[in-house]
Parts: structure tokens; C-alpha cells; sequence
């Protein structure tokens, strides 16, 4: 099952590439229930703290809801059963979850970072879930991934093409990663597992 490959993955290597995690259909259902419309640029830092950086990330996000149409509220669902069994069989105390939906347009980046604000722990698990159904190689916009072994190391541990329906979770604070400038627009669902309620 790929739900034991992810909880072994998370306890050895910590981070888990789940191939075809939704199907074609799934991500384009996704896509349509999208309220484009509401696209906000993103900012660094919590949403209670924003500071605007275009030089570090040039995409724009929209917080999601369940209320936002049926194949939301389904990923919203999925992402609930493995929030239980992560807590179930990692003891990982994952409270919550919040998830956006991101947009880089052609020539967008997000230098490399963290995924914590300062100060701030409550993100323990980063999931991206891809959208791009046409993307080729050459169209950039991979995520690079660098090794936790060392504090500041630029050893690039994986490089992930944004491919429709591919989903990466990681230790949010153990891996320091970007996103290389993408050529296309490109697309995902970036959530992050909490250890508090959302406020
Ligand atoms: C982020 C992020 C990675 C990606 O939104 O914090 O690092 O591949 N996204 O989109
Ligand atoms: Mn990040």
C-alpha cells in the first residue's frame, strides 16, 4: 500500500515522492472548481505576517476550502485519512491542515527556503501536489530538494519535474528546497500538515 511506503519513506529518508496520487480526471475536476478569480500574489511568511518579496517567490496563491466545490472537498478528505494515519503510526501529533493553491506564471521562481516562518514550528509535513498536465522537460519549474545533512549544504538530494497528478510530502523543517524558473505556468496544491488548529 502506498500509504506504508509513505510512512516508511517519512521515517528513513524523510520525504516521499506518491506517484499518480490523483488521475488525470481528478486533477482536471480539481482545476475547474478552482475560484480563479480570487488569485492573490504570495507573500513570505504566515498569512498574519505578510511581507511581499518578489525577488524570493513570484507565484500566485489562493487559500483553499472545502466549500469550494466537490473535487476540493474530496482532496481535502484524502489528505484527512492521511493525517490519521500518519498520527496513528508516527505518533506525529498533526492537528490540522491548510493547503493553497499556487500559480507561477512563465518566468516565475521560489528561491530556496524553509518552509517555517521565523519563530514558528507549527508546519511539520509539506505536501505538493503537481497540476501540469502538459509539462515537458525543458519547461523548467522543477523542485529541487537539498540534503539535510548538513546545516546550509547545496547538495541537491532530488530534482522533481511538476508532473499532473505526482505529489511530494516532506519534513517541513528538515529540507531546505526551491523551485527552479519555470518556462510554462505551472501549477500545484502546496498544504502543510500542522501541529495547531488553524487560526
Ligand atoms: C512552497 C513551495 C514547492 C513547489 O510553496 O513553499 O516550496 O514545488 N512549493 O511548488
Ligand atoms: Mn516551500
Amino acid at each position: 500500500m502506498k500509504i506504508d511506503n509513505l510512512i516508511d519513506a517519512l521515517t528513513t529518508q524523510g520525504y516521499y515522492v506518491w506517484d499518480n496520487f490523483l488521475s488525470a480526471s481528478e486533477v482536471a475536476h480539481i482545476k475547474e472548481a478552482i475560484p480563479e478569480d480570487q488569485l492573490k500574489d504570495a507573500r513570505i511568511g504566515h498569512r498574519h505576517t505578510l511581507q511581499g518579496n518578489r525577488e524570493i517567490r513570484g507565484d500566485l496563491t489562493l487559500w483553499l476550502e472545502p466549500t469550494m466545490g466537490e473535487p476540493i472537498a474530496n482532496y481535502f478528505e484524502k489528505m484527512e485519512d492521511i493525517r490519521q494515519s500518519l498520527n496513528r503510526e508516527l505518533y506525529l501529533g498533526l492537528r490540522d491542515f491548510e493547503i493553497h493553491f499556487c500559480r507561477y506564471p512563465s518566468g516565475a521562481y521560489y528561491k530556496r527556503h524553509n518552509d517555517n516562518a521565523r519563530n514558528q514550528n507549527r508546519r511539520k509535513i509539506t505536501t505538493v501536489l503537481y497540476l501540469n498536465e502538459s509539462w515537458q522537460p525543458g519547461d523548467g519549474g522543477e523542485l529541487l530538494i537539498y540534503s539535510r545533512e548538513k546545516l546550509d549544504s547545496d547538495e541537491v538530494i532530488l530534482t522533481l519535474p511538476p508532473k499532473a497528478g505526482q505529489m511530494i510530502l516532506f519534513l517541513s523543517e528538515d529540507f531546505p528546497h526551491e523551485v527552479l524558473p519555470t518556462k510554462e505556468m505551472r501549477e500545484s496544491i502546496t498544504g502543510w500538515y500542522l501541529t495547531e488548529p488553524f487560526l
